[in-house]
């Protein structure tokens, strides 16, 4: 008899469903360690607490008098009430279901029924920054490095603009590959993007993918307007930092009109989901402050052209985008998907966080697939 309780194994397709779970490539269990967009920073006034679920994960970020931010599991460790509904004192948090305090550390400092707080009822932290007018948050209590900033304005005075977020039924990984997607760009939105021999680590941390196009001789309107603009020739970056971070670097090499240098536009995107099944990614455009009348207005109207460029490609997608994929490594293609496997080897290595709910694990090959119990007949 067979065992119903028991998949019947025999008729999975293992290379698209697979039971097992890929590494961290769009796989919900795996989060990897780096800098998430969490809220406006305008959300959170002082001496006020906030909950959100990041990644899916309930956490409480509130504000002190001093204007810092922290940023505790959402759940009290006594028993489990969200903090949100505490209050703030000073640079700490008091429960609301039995007065316990917590400090930006997570430890309990007061219990007002016990003489000393109870030093095991201590509470996951997170560190938390502010960049971009927003507030972010690194999933373990210290973080090694600040949030990205693009390499070639580091150090600058910083002007920026939210987009709106790109809400996709679908793991965050899947839209990162679209913009180095040579063959989806081209079969799409009928574009020729030319990725050889422009793929490199800029740093340790950051991996760098140049990608150059051709602009057609325009027919349409909108094709000669943009070749009248842009000139014969458009080149973008796409860099990769932390498996949780993207950076468009746009007009890349431009002259504006044939003429005036472009200003380049950095759009940093947070690769993030808030609930499972749904991800949330956050541009956010990123351009050095610029004194002086005609500087700015050089900058917002390379933002505006890259808000214009970002309408078109939407619109040559349809309604939907392509959210319903079963992603499998082993057809891709050497040379026109190089730039996909590459990043999916990046995120492939990242090291996870305290978020993730599974263990590293191999990628499905073939090779493992045949050694594979799955593959054996069920016994019935
Ligand atoms: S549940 Fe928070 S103090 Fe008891
Ligand atoms: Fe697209």
């Amino acid at each position: 008899m067979r065992d119903y309780n028991r998949p019947d194994l025999n008729h999975l397709n293992q290379g698209t469903q697979p039971l097992d779970r890929l590494d961290v490539f769009g796989n919900w269990d795996a989060v990897p360690l780096g800098w998430y967009a969490l809220c406006d920073s305008k959300e959170i006034k002082k001496n006020k607490i906030k909950t959100y679920k990041i990644m899916g994960q309930q956490v409480v970020v509130w504000r002190d008098e001093s204007g810092a931010t922290h940023a505790l599991d959402a759940f009290c460790p006594h028993m489990g009430l969200n903090l949100t509904q505490g209050k703030v004192e000073g640079r700490q948090v008091r429960c609301k279901f039995h007065g316990w305090r917590f400090n930006e550390k997570g430890s309990c400092t007061h219990i007002p029924c016990a003489e000393s707080p109870k030093k095991s009822a201590k509470t996951q932290s997170y560190a938390t920054q502010e960049q971009y007018g927003l507030i972010w948050i690194y999933p373990d209590e210290v973080a090694p490095k600040p949030v990205f900033i693009p390499h070639d304005i580091r150090g600058k005075e910083l002007d920026w603009w939210h987009m709106k977020p790109l809400k996709r039924k679908c793991h965050p990984h899947a839209p990162m590959i679209n913009g180095i997607d040579a063959q989806h760009v081209k079969a799409v939105h009928d574009i020729n993007i030319v990725p050889e021999g422009s793929i490199r680590m800029r740093d340790e941390e950051t991996l760098e993918i140049y990608l150059g196009s051709k602009i057609p001789e325009g027919t349409t309107t909108l094709g000669k307007l943009a070749r009248w603009i842009l000139g014969p020739y458009y080149a973008y970056i796409n860099s990769f930092v932390d498996g949780n971070i993207a950076l468009l670097n746009t007009v890349k090499d431009v002259k504006l009109f044939g003429k005036w240098k472009a200003p380049e536009c950095n759009i940093v995107y947070s690769i993030r989901y808030f609930e499972r099944g749904e991800s949330s990614i956050l541009p956010i455009c990123v351009t050095e402050k610029r004194r002086g009348f005609l500087a700015r207005l050089r900058t917002k109207f390379v933002l505006l052209l890259t808000k214009i460029g970002f309408e078109v490609l939407k619109n040559d997608e349809g309604d939907e985008f392509f959210e319903d994929l079963r992603f499998r490594h082993d057809n891709l293609l050497e040379e026109f998907d190089k730039p996909i496997k590459t990043l999916i080897d990046f995120l492939n290595s990242k090291p996870l966080s305290k978020w993730s709910t599974t263990q590293r694990k191999v990628i499905i090959n073939k090779e493992k697939q045949s050694k594979s119990s799955f593959n054996q007949p069920m016994d019935c």
